[in-house]
């Protein structure tokens, strides 16, 4: 679809970068020419990551939570590497539960990922776009319960609503600054670690059936998206949260994910719960920050 080299000269840090959606697009953007930094938690995941994906991959082991690290990061790529040209904000936290249930710490769990980490990572690269007076863009992975809201991942869904107004706001703000924001709105493009939080023991199948595609997302085509809005050539679309799912939420809205969870009953909600927690206590293992 991209011409060959489409990223040549462009150095790109992906949050979360080692696994999942953010791994797919790093995959892509080195294959189109980028020079491309991951970060996350687990050092061992990236280093993997970087080995697979051969080319120019470079790694920092980080939890976004903490903004001085995020500051620390920020500062040695360009010490480094030299000016970012490009920033996707994929790192997130999520599980399905009921909300009466949720903790303080397990709404602050999310919401310091999603909103104030993601918040603290644009912030220091954007500062220093503005004061040496590079050009720069942002993408930031969002999900259509941005527009409708969604049941049962409300920490999630409102940090990402507040991803969307980051958006918007910093669209106006820093475009005098050449500096754009667009987000990815995804539907589902089933990964592990979505899989494993959102659909414990279970898989996407059911969503299929309420999307006028009758499917879920391809990789590739979400590929293809984060290359088109990290590449030159459209310079004036900026502040725009593009949805890439099938027409999945206009045909049903917060209906496509969550509400047939409604049916559960206290005893599915413990044996999920229990599932969800051996997942984090597993990527908790690897953890090397
Ligand atoms: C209720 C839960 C819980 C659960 C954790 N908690 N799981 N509460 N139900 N299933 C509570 C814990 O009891 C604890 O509160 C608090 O949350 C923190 O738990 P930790 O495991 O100590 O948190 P931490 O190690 O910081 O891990 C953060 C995490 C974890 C968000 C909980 O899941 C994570 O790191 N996830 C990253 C990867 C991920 O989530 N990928 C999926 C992204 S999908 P107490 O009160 O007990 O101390 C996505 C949207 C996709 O973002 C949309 C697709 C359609």
């Amino acid at each position: 679809m991209f011409k060959q080299d489409l990223l040549k000269g462009k150095r790109i840090l992906i949050t979360g970068g080692g696994t999942g959606i953010g791994k797919e697009i790093a995959a892509r953007y080195v294959e189109l020419g980028a020079e491309v930094w991951i970060c996350g938690r687990r050092g061992g995941v990236l280093e993997q990551t970087a080995r697979e994906l051969g080319g120019n991959v470079k790694t920092h082991v980080i939890d976004i939570r903490d903004a001085a690290a995020v500051d620390a990061m920020v500062q040695r790529i360009w010490d480094e590497s030299g000016p970012l040209t490009g920033l996707v904000n994929n790192a997130a936290g999520n599980f399905i539960s009921p909300t009466k249930d949720l903790s303080p710490n397990g709404f602050n769990a999310i919401a310091n990922i999603v909103f104030h980490g993601t918040f603290y990572v644009t912030q220091a690269v954007g500062k220093r776009w503005i004061a040496g007076a590079h050009k720069g863009s942002v993408i930031s992975i969002l999900v259509t319960w941005v527009h409708t809201g969604s049941p049962y991942v409300v920490p999630s869904a409102m940090s990402k609503a507040g991803l969307h107004v980051m958006t918007k706001s910093l669209a106006v703000e820093w475009g005098k600054y050449g500096i754009r924001l667009n987000a990815i709105a995804p539907g589902p493009f089933p990964t592990e670690g979505a899989q494993k939080r959102l659909r414990p023991g279970g898989d996407f199948g059911d969503s299929t059936q309420l999307n006028p595609m009758r499917r879920v997302g391809r990789m590739e085509e979400l590929q293809n998206l984060a290359t088109f809005l990290m590449a030159d050539g459209c310079e004036w679309l900026t502040g725009e949260t593009i949805a890439i799912d099938g027409a999945g939420y206009l045909a049903s809205g917060a209906a496509g994910y969550f509400v047939p969870l409604d049916k559960l009953t206290d005893a599915d909600w413990e044996r999920m719960r229990s599932m969800i927690k051996a997942a984090n206590e597993k990527d908790r293992g690897a953890r090397t920050v």
